[in-house]
């Protein structure tokens, strides 16, 4: 699961206890995968909120989860990339309680070529600190350049039935090299649950989604058909909306494991049941079938984190 909307991107965040909650009935749930950042804090402005409240909540249960968070390079920087690195890396840890991270990706990428940042990793591996490394919303050019240099153990880029980009090269490219492929927004900021209508105000505080493209009133609308169809799967599987989505990634990669994101304990569980929801071969071709024979009307856009 995500856990980035218990402090940023989707409006007004929850009571800490609400949120550690939420974590830990994931846990008792079967959730094994969390996913955080350095940078998810309120606004974005500060270190460390989401972390905090993951360690916390993952406190005595740690060793029995995978668990993965991000580091943000700024420009160029300046001295060892190693080090600032090592540095970045430490704080997490220190936030997470914990003295290794197993998934430790690049947020973005800055003025420091890939390379040197690969080769950094490949050292904190070496170290012990952190057991595989990603890269997040890159193409295939800069994964391969990186895979060369310390293979990757995840590669994090959106997608979504609405955000297909990464299936022409990147996905198959992952497949090919053993690289786990993390969809963000697989539920496209909640417009595959349904849940948002042409007339859904958001919120005004540190809400995502008031930019998002594909939220404009006008994308929503014409997006409308995708929604129609997974209702009326969702109704013939006795699923939702948002799982059918989640199961059709599932179904069609073997390296896909999506991390939906949500800040209310219930629909937590919904999206994690999504795994026990099983498409036959014929109902997924029936699915993608479909799906391509609608026009996606905008796209999320590559700001945000
Ligand atoms: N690498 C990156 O650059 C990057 C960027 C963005 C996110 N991420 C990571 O990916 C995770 C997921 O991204 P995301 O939060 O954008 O994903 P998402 O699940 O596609 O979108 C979250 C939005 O959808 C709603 N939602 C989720 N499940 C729902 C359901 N079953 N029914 C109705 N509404 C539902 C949530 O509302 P409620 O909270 O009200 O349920 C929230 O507004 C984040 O937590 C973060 O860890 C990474």
């Amino acid at each position: 699961m995500g856990c980035m909307a218990f402090s940023h991107g989707y409006g007004q965040i929850p009571e800490e206890q609400y949120s550690i909650e939420a974590i830990q009935n994931a846990y008792a749930h079967g959730c094994t995968f969390f996913d955080t950042a350095e940078v998810y804090s309120p606004n974005l402005s500060g270190i460390g909120h989401n972390e905090l409240i993951v360690g916390k909540a993952l406190q005595g249960i740690r060793e029995n989860v995978v668990l993965a968070t991000k580091l943000m390079l700024h420009g160029f920087t300046v001295g060892s990339v190693y080090k600032t690195i090592r540095n970045h890396l430490e704080g997490s840890l220190d936030r997470l309680q914990t003295d290794y991270m197993d998934v430790y990706y690049l947020h973005r990428m800055s003025g420091v070529p890939v390379e040197k940042v690969a080769e950094a990793m490949g050292k904190l591996i070496d170290d012990g600190l952190i057991r595989g490394w990603g890269l997040s919303q890159v193409d295939v050019d800069v994964i391969d350049r990186a895979q060369k240099v310390t293979p990757l153990a995840a590669i994090q880029n959106i997608y979504s039935m609405v955000e297909r980009d990464s299936e022409s090269e990147i996905i198959p490219y992952c497949m090919e090299h053993n690289i786990g492929f993390v969809p963000f927004s697989p539920i496209a900021s909640g417009l595959l649950s349904g849940k948002i209508t042409p007339q859904t105000q958001f919120e005004k505080h540190d809400d995502v989604r008031n930019w998002v493209p594909q939220l404009s009133r006008k994308n929503i609308e014409g997006n409308q058909p995708i929604v129609e169809m997974l209702r009326s799967f969702a109704e013939k599987k006795n699923a939702t909306p948002a799982q059918i989505s989640l199961a059709w990634m599932l179904h069609k990669y073997p390296n896909v494991v999506p991390i939906p994101g949500s800040k209310n304990k219930e629909r937590i569980i919904e999206n994690l049941d999504a795994s026990n929801v099983v498409l036959t071969e014929q109902e997924f071709t029936a699915l993608e079938n479909e799906l391509n024979q609608h026009k996606v009307y905008g796209h999320r856009g590559l700001g945000g984190f």
